[in-house]
């Protein structure tokens, strides 16, 4: 009996449904029931015309991406497809919701596509590391052209629906109930006698001239920086001049190549750890999906600084309505026109109009008296890193709030168990550490402390699927899971590198190119050298970290060169302009400060830069671990790669120390060891998962992660 796609008689036309929830991925069971689906119609001579259209909130996502790792199969799409395009009568996909990869490839091969008109349609694959491989490539540039097909594929971005009519990839799009609208567009194309047509039969309008890629290239530098799929789309759009069955065989063996591919597995890693991480441990019953949909509707924000204008954009941005409170007028006012500026330049770049901008800033109210903030959902303090002063706030909101709410904290240093002790309910009080910019960062840490409910820890994640940024849970330790990686390892090893040689742009570099977004001297300048100066002030209060953790930065922010804000820091910026110039006070200091601390100072390559660096994240991102601080090495992944600019591409770095091998992650740590001394100690994890020939992905698979 078939189970994830249906099939029903409407008068002539036979009425297809995949419903494979959750998101209607085209599994190996719906391609060989869509095939007799296919053959039922086929031999049923009342039927005149298929229809095939979906269940649930969209039509597909795509392929189903859990198969990748194993071989396909039969029918694969491909076959599904061809049995479509050689159907005797016309097939036509009515889509709703989202047509994503394999899915819209699927349409794409159904003779007529209907839209309705809030649909997406988008060929994300690249994010994936992969090429579009059931045709993508071949029939998208024949509906819509070999250029606009490559903007698509390279962007992975889904357009909407009426830019779809505009291009031709959608025939139709139906206003109000798309059923109703594709039966009768059925009817019509009976009663018309227009018959199938194929989209393999069709020839592509335009071609591809090298400007022509170049420029599109352009536009995706940034996410396609490091990269390699894109070189694949390039060659099989190229093929889709050639005939179908050429063209088309061309698309399979780039599409296998990108699949087998490093970056095609580290991507695929990141998709999952993130779905992963917005929940906890598969025995446990708290989860990131109730059933019941979130109910978060009103978020009250104490401080309305840096992190509270941010958090409460990010609410506004989500629809919630957001009360936002600070003892401070002048605060509040400058936070109002924060508001109104970060709106107005998402408008001038044509991200939001003036009247969707409008709404959201009216959903944000300014509030004199915490009395106002009972009936909130969720509150959240952002006030300054002050522990009296957040004890104070938090106690009081605990007493004006019903005991079931949630109260979070934004702190990025302070002991939030310690913080919780103020209150009556700790079980209520967790951290919700935003990054910023709160309201564009992806990453959100959940701290967690003993005390913590699950209930708590359930809302949490709500929270962040509502903001649609990536969860993850921390205990509450030094640094949380971010930080503590950063200070003790990345960043920390890039000052060593500094005083034993190498220069701020040298480091910078190399770790660009490695991929990194920003090397750590130019985030620092970006972020202000006072501001981690601070953080470390509290966060010694924890535990303190033996010289010269930090030394140069330090010094930097006594001297007042705090960064881009003050124009000068580990760099020199000219008239307020971001361009990172060096300066020789700045060499000049550190050779004082190595000197001070009897380090030589040598040539050192940018190999040792960017080995040296990664490693010490990969071996305390295993103390993190180790000490339960992180419950998966994956989670690990998805702060670094959606808060830290980790490249996405390469996994994390705990999926990057697996393709490195532990054991090789193990002796180069042994080697800094006995080189740079206690610091370097390689972290008993590491020594076991090498010794056992495993690896991080495996401890997360068995009893490590539970
Ligand atoms: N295959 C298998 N599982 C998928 C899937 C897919 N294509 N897309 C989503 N899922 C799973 C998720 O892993 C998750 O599983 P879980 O509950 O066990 O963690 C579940 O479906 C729900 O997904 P989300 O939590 O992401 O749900 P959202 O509502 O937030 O988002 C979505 C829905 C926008 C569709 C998002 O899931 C998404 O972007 N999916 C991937 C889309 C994609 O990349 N498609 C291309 C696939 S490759 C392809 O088609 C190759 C072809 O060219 C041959
Ligand atoms: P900020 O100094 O910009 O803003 C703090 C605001 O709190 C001020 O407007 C102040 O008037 C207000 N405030 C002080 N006492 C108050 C009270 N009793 N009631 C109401 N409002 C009060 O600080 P910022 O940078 O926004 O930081 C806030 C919190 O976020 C801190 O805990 C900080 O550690 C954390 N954080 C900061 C990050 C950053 O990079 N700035 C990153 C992540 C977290």
């Amino acid at each position: 009996m078939a189970r994830n796609v249906k099939f029903d008689e409407l008068g002539p036309v036979g009425l297809v449904s995949i419903d494979n929830p959750p998101v209607n991925a085209i599994s190996h069971p719906v391609r060989l029931e869509l095939i007799d689906a296919i053959e039922r119609a086929e031999k049923n001579s009342s039927i005149k015309v298929l229809l095939i259209m979906s269940s649930g909130e969209r039509f597909s996502a795509g392929a189903d991406i859990t198969e990748f790792d194993r071989p396909q199969d039969e029918p694969s799409l491909q076959q599904v497809q061809a049995r479509i395009e050689s159907s005797l009568i016309p097939v036509v996909a009515a889509i709703h919701g989202l047509a994503l990869g394999g899915g819209l490839e699927l349409a794409m091969a159904c003779h007529y596509r209907l839209a309705h008109k809030g649909a997406k349609l988008g060929m994300p694959e690249i994010t994936l590391g992969i090429i579009p491989g059931a045709g993508g490539t071949q029939r998208l540039p024949r509906l819509v052209g070999a250029r606009a097909a490559l903007n698509m594929i390279l962007s992975g971005t889904p357009i909407s629906a009426q830019e779809a009519k505009a291009n031709g990839l959608v025939d139709e799009l139906a206003e109000d109930n798309l059923r109703d609208a594709a039966v009768s567009f059925c009817e019509r194309l009976v009663h018309e006698g227009l018959g199938p047509r194929p989209t393999c039969n069709r020839t592509v309008i335009d071609g591809l001239d090298e400007a022509e890629i170049a420029s599109a290239l352009r536009t995706q530098a940034r996410a396609l920086k490091g990269r390699t799929t894109q070189n694949l789309v390039i060659e099989a759009i190229q093929a889709s001049g050639l005939p179908f069955s050429q063209g088309i065989a061309i698309e399979t063996a780039l599409a296998q190549k990108s699949l087998a591919s490093r970056e095609s597995l580290a991507l695929r890693h990141v998709f999952f750890a993130e779905r992963k991480s917005g929940r906890l441990s598969a025995a446990s019953s708290v989860d990131a999906k109730p059933t019941q949909p979130p109910a978060i509707q009103r978020v009250v924000v104490i401080g309305a600084g840096t992190m509270g204008s941010g958090i409460a954009i990010a609410f506004a941005d989500a629809g919630l309505e957001v009360l936002v409170n600070d003892n401070d007028p002048a605060a509040l006012s400058r936070s109002g026109e924060f508001i109104r500026l970060t709106y107005a330049s998402s408008v001038r770049r044509s991200r939001i109009t003036q009247s969707v901008a409008d709404e959201r800033i009216r959903r944000i109210r300014n509030v004199d008296t915490l009395a106002e903030v009972a009936d909130a959902d969720l509150v959240i303090e952002a006030v300054f890193e002050d522990p009296e002063l957040k004890k104070d706030v938090l106690s009081k909101l605990d007493s004006a709030l019903p005991a079931q709410r949630l109260i979070a904290t934004n702190t990025s240093t302070l002991s939030v168990t310690e913080l919780a002790r103020a209150t009556a309910h700790p079980e209520r009080i967790l951290g919700l550490h935003f990054f910023v910019p709160a309201h564009a960062s992806k990453l959100l840490e959940i701290v967690r402390t003993d005390h913590t409910s699950s209930e708590s820890l359930s809302t949490a994640f709500r929270v962040a699927r509502v903001l649609k940024k990536s969860a993850v849970v921390s205990r509450d330790a030094f640094g949380f899971i971010g930080n503590r990686m950063m200070l003790d390892g990345y960043f920390r090893e890039a000052e060593q590198l500094l005083l034993e040689g190498a220069t701020p742009s040298q480091v910078d570099t190399a770790l660009e190119n490695f991929g990194f977004a920003m090397g750590p001297q130019r985030v620092s300048d970006l972020g202000g050298n006072d501001v981690g100066t601070k953080a470390r002030v509290q966060l010694f209060k924890r535990e303190s970290r033996p010289d010269p953790y930090f030394a140069i930065a330090d010094r930097l922010t006594e001297m007042g060169r705090l960064g881009q804000k003050t124009g000068r820091g580990f760099y020199c910026y000219e008239d307020g302009s971001h361009e990172a110039a060096s300066d020789p006070e700045v060499i000049e200091l550190i050779e004082k400060l190595a000197a001070d601390r009897s380090i030589r100072r040598r040539e050192i390559n940018d190999q040792e830069i960017v080995e040296r660096c990664i490693l010490s994240l990969i071996n305390v991102g295993a103390m993190v671990l180790e000490e339960g601080i992180a419950a998966r090495a994956s989670d690990i992944d998805v702060v670094w790669t959606s808060g830290y600019g980790f490249p996405r591409h390469l996994g994390g770095p705990m999926f990057y120390a697996d393709t490195l091998g532990l054991s090789h992650v193990l002796q180069r740590i042994r080697h800094y060891h006995e080189k740079l001394g206690h610091y370097w100690r390689p972290t008993p994890t590491i020594e076991r998962l090498a010794s056992a020939g495993s690896s991080f992905e495996r401890w997360d698979n068995t009893a490590g992660s539970q």
